[in-house]
């Protein structure tokens, strides 16, 4: 795979999206993490060969994952690209390579730690790639809600069902009382397996993946579902309300795709007649219920692959995964557009850069282990349980 091209988009990143990719701020540290070495230089002009050549180094013993959001410059080097149920799974199955770099977020190198055997160490090339959606439940808050749950006399019927954007212990939690984790490709079949085992779903932290799941594919009302906010007393539910719901939605949402509206879906039917609107399901309920289509970033690549040439496609996800798919669908004759003009790409997902990719290899090869993702084993133990409870979903 090569580096990106010109976008075939009818898009331009926001001054917004720019300063988020790091070019105007320092892209070497958010949220107080430094990098713990010297990275090299962004215009190094050497940096691919100098990537190709410790990769090469390193050989059987490193593997790397690359997420569909990360940029070009990095997906080209990754062993394996997928969303985060086929990396999730890629990553188990390779028990021989010594290293996993996990171009990606924090979320997914810890479940990588999670699934890959005690000897394999998993690196994720800056600390600083974090996910805005899973710092929105914290180990604290998800204990509380279960007391008011507890206290409301429903915490018994009540299985958790965490999406994989969720820090291991909010996993932990998840497995400790019997749930499942699911992510945007098996939500339906979770919460079909979590409603064989209780009467009731508390899904965590995704509020529209919880709602859309729960509404356009498993036929419930808006009304069967309630909002957890935990910045509220009770989560801002009364005793009444959290014993007539059968979803209890926590209050989290992607930055991203939360962004996307209804004015944009309508906004591309008209400037794009006979599109097809085919959108991730974080996106928000009323997106989704306009869309023609919804999945996962996996399902939405495999839907692109098998549209005919001439069809035309406006694709509410994350823009370098957008941006990759317009161009290498361009010479197909499909015409593919971003959604909204002014959603940008993930600030985090974007931390993953070539200096840090170059960085972390090259130190590998050189013997150095850097940035280390390591789960506490008591943690590890039950966050595992509730990530192989999903791997066995039919
Ligand atoms: P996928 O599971 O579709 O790859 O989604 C991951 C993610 O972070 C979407 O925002
Ligand atoms: Fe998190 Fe949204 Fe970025 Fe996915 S796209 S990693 S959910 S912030």
């Amino acid at each position: 795979m090569t580096t990106a091209q010109t976008p075939q988009l009818d898009v331009q990143p926001s001054p917004l999206a720019l300063l988020l990719l790091g070019r105007g701020a320092d892209p070497r540290s958010e949220r107080g993490v430094e990098c713990p070495g010297d990275l090299p230089e962004p215009s190094d002009p050497d940096l691919v060969a100098r990537a190709r050549a410790a990769k090469e180094k390193l050989g059987s013993k490193v593997f790397v994952l690359g997420h569909h959001y990360q940029r070009d410059e990095v997906i080209q080097f990754a062993d394996v690209t997928g969303d985060s149920f086929k990396l999730a799974r890629d990553a188990a199955a390779r028990p021989d390579a010594e290293y996993i770099v996990f171009c990606g977020v924090h979320f997914m190198a810890e479940s990588a730690d999670i699934l890959t055997t005690d000897d394999q160490k998993v690196v994720l090339p800056d600390l600083a790639a974090g996910c805005s959606m899973a710092d929105m439940a914290t180990a604290e808050q998800v204990a509380e809600c279960w007391d008011v749950l507890t206290e409301a006399g429903v915490a018994e019927q009540v299985v958790p069902v965490s999406y994989m954007n969720s820090s291991a212990d909010i996993k932990a939690f998840t497995g400790k009382h019997g749930g499942t984790i699911c992510t945007s490709s098996n939500a339906e079949r979770a919460l079909e397996w979590a409603f064989q085992q209780g009467e009731k779903v508390l899904f965590l932290p995704d509020q529209h993946l919880g709602r859309n799941t729960a509404v356009r594919d498993m036929g419930m009302s808006l009304e069967d579902c309630v909002l957890y906010n935990p910045h509220k007393p009770n989560g801002g539910l009364t005793a009444e309300q959290l014993r007539d719901a059968k979803m209890i939605l926590w209050r989290g949402h992607c930055s991203v795709h939360g962004r996307f509206s209804l004015e944009s879906v309508e906004d591309v039917r008209e400037r794009v007649p006979g599109v097809n609107v085919l959108v991730h399901p974080e996106c928000r309920h009323e997106v989704v219920a306009a869309a023609d289509y919804v999945g996962s970033t996996e399902y939405i690549i495999k839907t692109l692959e098998a549209a005919p040439a001439g069809s035309k496609w406006a694709i509410g996800t994350e823009l370098n995964l957008v941006r990759r798919l317009a161009n290498r669908f361009a010479p197909e004759g499909k015409e593919i557009v971003f959604l909204d003009k002014t959603v940008c790409f993930c600030s985090t997902m974007n931390r993953i850069d070539l200096p840090h990719l170059v960085w972390a290899l090259e130190s590998l090869a050189e013997g150095n282990l850097v940035n280390r993702i390591e789960v506490d084993r008591e943690t590890e133990a039950f966050a595992k349980l509730a990530l192989e409870r999903m791997l066995a979903l039919p």
